[in-house]
């Protein structure tokens, strides 16, 4: 009997990536998404990769009784990845209230589920931005997070302190939060990849926009940096290699092989790349000049951030195999033939 679970924002990029790789590995899986950033075009691009039709509740998770009736009709959920909330950083500078509710109402939505219907095993999204500007490099599970640079990553703060203060409470729900570095690439038929409704922001989708002519041309924010080449230094993890992460991590609780039933995991590479490099690595790869140049800085961003990745190697089982040119050859193949 395949075990069930519940996907929220599986209809996003990490979700729909991540709900390919669980359908990989035998589970059968649900997803909750309202389309607020994401397309249920996706839904069909995951049937041409796995075979397998998924089922996917246009729910608002902010509004509690339609989420409980998602868990009555499928009382044989065994676990929850939760992705859904809004993620664009700029945008939460600006619209913070919209971001704490969402976010968190969502959040404390799904938490009260888990509580109502027993739901034991409980993964959370969150993101490498929890640390804000980290003093020490690479950051492990233990480095202080610093004040956070946005209300997202507030959000990301506050959510992984109220999974910590339930799991004191429910010691029979296994929770795990895991901090994201920077996500990019696309799965490797084309047939899925980052395209949210939000006008790109992040430097891969902008690279890749830009080569395809639909953006005039990438602007590197800041070359005077105290870097290796003035550009800030990010851990750009494929998002095959961070959707197997997530499947790990749910065999982990469900295996009963965590050692606690809170448990944090950081999933970046554990090397660091600077914009230029990452720009250069995308030239590299696919043989395309790409036009940009130096601007001002972006404010809010951190110098460098890159992970020690050391804890969900060992205690996940897991190994990212994918480097940055994979990133750029699979990103630029997604551009190209999405609409
Ligand atoms: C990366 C680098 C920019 C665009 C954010 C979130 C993080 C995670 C990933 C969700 C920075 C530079 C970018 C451009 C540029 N999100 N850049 N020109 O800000 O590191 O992280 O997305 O989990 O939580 O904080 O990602 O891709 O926006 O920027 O020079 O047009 O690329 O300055 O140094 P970021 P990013």
């Amino acid at each position: 009997m395949k075990k069930k679970v519940l996907v929220t924002g599986g209809c996003g990029y990490i979700g729909s990536h991540t709900i390919v790789d669980l359908i990989n590995n035998g589970f059968e899986v649900i997803s909750a998404d309202n389309f607020s950033n994401s397309d249920v075009s996706v839904l069909k691009g995951i049937q041409k990769i796995t075979g397998q039709s998924v089922k996917n509740y246009n729910t608002d998770l902010c509004d509690l009784k339609a989420t409980q009736k998602i868990f009555k009709t499928h009382p044989d959920i065994v676990g929850i990845i939760h992705f859904a909330a809004l993620k664009a950083v700029g945008e939460s500078v600006e619209q913070p209230l919209r971001y704490y509710k969402n976010n968190l109402l969502s959040l404390l939505n799904i938490l009260e589920c888990v509580e109502t219907f027993k739901i034991k095993n409980f993964i959370f999204s969150s993101s490498c931005s929890v640390y804000g500007n980290a003093q020490a490099l690479p950051v492990t599970e233990k480095t202080p997070r610093q004040n956070a640079e946005s209300p997202y990553a507030r959000t990301k703060q506050v959510g992984e302190d109220m999974i910590a203060d339930f799991s004191l409470v429910h010691h029979w729900c296994n929770c795990v939060s895991l901090r994201y570095f920077n996500p990019a690439g696309a799965h490797e038929s084309a047939l899925i990849g980052e395209s949210s409704r939000n006008i790109a922001s992040n430097l891969v989708p902008v690279i890749t926009e830009t080569a395809m002519g639909k953006r005039a041309e990438t602007v590197v924010f800041g070359n005077d940096y105290p870097t290796r080449d003035g550009s800030c230094i990010r851990d750009y993890i494929h998002v095959m290699d961070l959707a197997n992460a997530h499947t790990k991590a749910l065999q982990y609780v469900i295996n009963e092989k965590n050692t606690s039933n809170n448990e944090l995991f950081n999933l970046g590479i554990g090397e660091g790349v600077s914009v230029l490099e990452a720009v250069h690595a995308f030239e590299k790869t696919t043989g395309k000049k790409l036009n940009y140049r130096i601007g001002l800085r972006r404010p809010g961003d951190v110098v460098a951030i890159y992970a020690n990745n050391d804890r969900a190697k060992r205690k996940l089982g897991w190994t990212p195999t994918r480097s940055v040119d994979a990133i750029m050859e699979s990103a630029w193949a997604w551009e190209q033939q999405r609409n």
